[in-house]
Order: C-alpha cells, then sequence, then structure tokens
C-alpha cells in the first residue's frame, strides 16, 4: 500500500519496507534508522505503547492515547511520535460525531485510541465493554467515557459499535466471544470492525446482511496509511491508489 503510494506521488525511488522488530530491541534498531536515511517508520502491536516512550517529541494525542503508530525523523534528531488510527477512525465514519453516542469493545491500544478520538471528536457518550472489565475501567478513569458492564448481558443501542478486540482475527465466531447478536446490530446506525480480513469480517457481513452501515478494517487501514503517508512525505496521500492496493478494487461501500 505505501510503496503504491510512493510511486503515485512520484517517490518511486522511496521505499517502505517490513523491518522485524524484537521488542527489547525496539529502541536501538529506532535510534538507528535515521542514519541508514530512513524518515519515518510505522510501528504496530506489540511496539506502539514502547514507540511512544521512545519518541522525543510526542504529540499531544498519541501521549493521551498512550500509544503511537507513526514516527517520523527530524533533521535536528527529534523523534516525532503520532497515533493515526484515531483520527482515521473518525475520518472513515458515515457521519459526524458531535452529540452521538458510541459503544466501543475492547480496552486494548486501539480501544485507548477509538475512545480517545470519539470523545475528543464530541461525542455526547461512550461506553467501553470489555471480557476484562477492570481493563474497561481503568481505560475509563483515563480517558473517560462509562465502563459498560450489563450482568443481564444486553448492551444499549448506540448510533456507533466499534470492535475494537482482536475478535475474528482468527475467523472465530464474533457472536459467540462479543456481547452482541447479529440481530443486535440493527440497534446501531454504523458498525466498525477494526480487524481486517479479505472479504468481510463475519461482523462486518452480518451488518452488511441486516443494511446496517459499515467501516470494515481494511478502510481503517487506508485511513491510518494515508495519514501516515502524510507525516512521512509532507504530500497528500493518494487515497484511491492505496485503497486498490489494500483491496485490489476501489471501496463498494
Ligand atoms: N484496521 C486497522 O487499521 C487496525 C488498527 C489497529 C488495530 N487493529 C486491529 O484491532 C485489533 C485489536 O488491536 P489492539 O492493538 O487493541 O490489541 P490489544 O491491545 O492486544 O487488545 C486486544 C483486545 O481484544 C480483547 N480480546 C482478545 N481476545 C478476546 C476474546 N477471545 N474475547 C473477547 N475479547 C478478546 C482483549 O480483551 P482483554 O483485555 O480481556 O484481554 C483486548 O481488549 C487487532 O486485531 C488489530 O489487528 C486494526
Amino acid at each position: 500500500m505505501q510503496n503504491a503510494a510512493l510511486t503515485a506521488a512520484g517517490l518511486g525511488h522511496w521505499r517502505y519496507q517490513l523491518l522485524p522488530a524484537a521488542p527489547e530491541l525496539l529502541h536501538e534498531l529506532v535510534r538507528a534508522l535515521p542514519a541508514a536515511g530512513f524518515l519515518g517508520a510505522n510501528v504496530t502491536i506489540p511496539h506502539k505503547g514502547a514507540a511512544l516512550a521512545l519518541a522525543t517529541a510526542p504529540t499531544d494525542r498519541a501521549r493521551a492515547i498512550g500509544a503511537a503508530n507513526t514516527l517520523t525523523f527530524e533533521p535536528g534528531g527529534a523523534i516525532v511520535a503520532d497515533n493515526t488510527d484515531a483520527p482515521a477512525l473518525v475520518a472513515a465514519l458515515p457521519f459526524t460525531i458531535p452529540g452521538r453516542s458510541a459503544l466501543v469493545l475492547g480496552a486494548g491500544g486501539s480501544a485507548r485510541a477509538a475512545v480517545w478520538a470519539l470523545r475528543n471528536a464530541g461525542a455526547r457518550e461512550v461506553q467501553v465493554w470489555n471480557r476484562s472489565p477492570d481493563r474497561a475501567r481503568e481505560l475509563c478513569a483515563e480517558l473517560g467515557g462509562t465502563p459498560a458492564g450489563t450482568p443481564a448481558g444486553r448492551l444499549p443501542g448506540v448510533d456507533l459499535l466499534v470492535n475494537c478486540t482482536s475478535v475474528g482475527l482468527d475467523g472465530s465466531d464474533p457472536f459467540d466471544r462479543l456481547p452482541v447478536s447479529a440481530d443486535d446490530l440493527t440497534r446501531y446506525g454504523c458498525v466498525v470492525d477494526l480487524v481486517y480480513a479479505p472479504g468481510a469480517t463475519r461482523l462486518i457481513a452480518a451488518a452488511r446482511e441486516r443494511g446496517v452501515a459499515t467501516v470494515d478494517g481494511l478502510e481503517l487501514l487506508v485511513g491510518q496509511g494515508a495519514l501516515s503517508f502524510e507525516r512521512f512525505t509532507g504530500r497528500a496521500p493518494p487515497v484511491e491508489t492505496m485503497r486498490f492496493a489494500v483491496r485490489g478494487r476501489p471501496q463498494l461501500s
């Protein structure tokens, strides 16, 4: 996706490449990158917290979220850390957020980005459910939002349901592991699944079958990547090229 974008932007002589990194070597690796000619890096699980910690100039949102997915290396030696997952979520939604209500499933790094993004964008209410309820409570204490603990099991219908758990990644049935049933999905104005899979995850497929608006994980992958591209290059991201590189076709929904 990034290499296709670089070529489309006339930067075909640049390269975006995969660098496997052991957690204990991340700091050392990142510190060596600028001298090796790298202008930036994306980091993913499990490095997002460590990437923030090693940055010398984190953005306010990366600091608030506690995780960074994009590092840029400044000519003076500063390492800037940003989180582009958060703005990508808000930008991908089919409606604006002020006054809306949301239910976020999960309390890991991506849930933190989602809760921060939705609250920062003016959501009226953000409820957070997590398999381990203590983590949802901790997240809400830190970032705002309300823990959605319902002994009876049924969670409220809201404008937006955002799955920030890794459920579905291995093809497992989300309706076995998450506190929503397929038919419950009609109670949400839009269903977002951060998990991405070729085609659609079962959560996204079930929402589409019921006529509910959806944003899938591939669209968020493109969105966060487009914002990272802008940071790396200072140029407008060729989003359609990136989408095509990820999906093999333009977005359909
Ligand atoms: N599309 C994108 O651009 C994008 C961006 C970021 C992340 N993601 C995807 O989003 C997912 C979550 O990422 P993350 O960084 O937030 O991961 P993380 O920090 O490891 O958090 C994982 C979350 O999933 C929950 N979980 C794991 N297994 C579960 C199960 N069997 N039943 C219920 N809950 C379960 C965990 O609950 P506990 O606290 O109870 O363990 C936790 O809330 C990953 O699949 C990742 O690939 C996609």
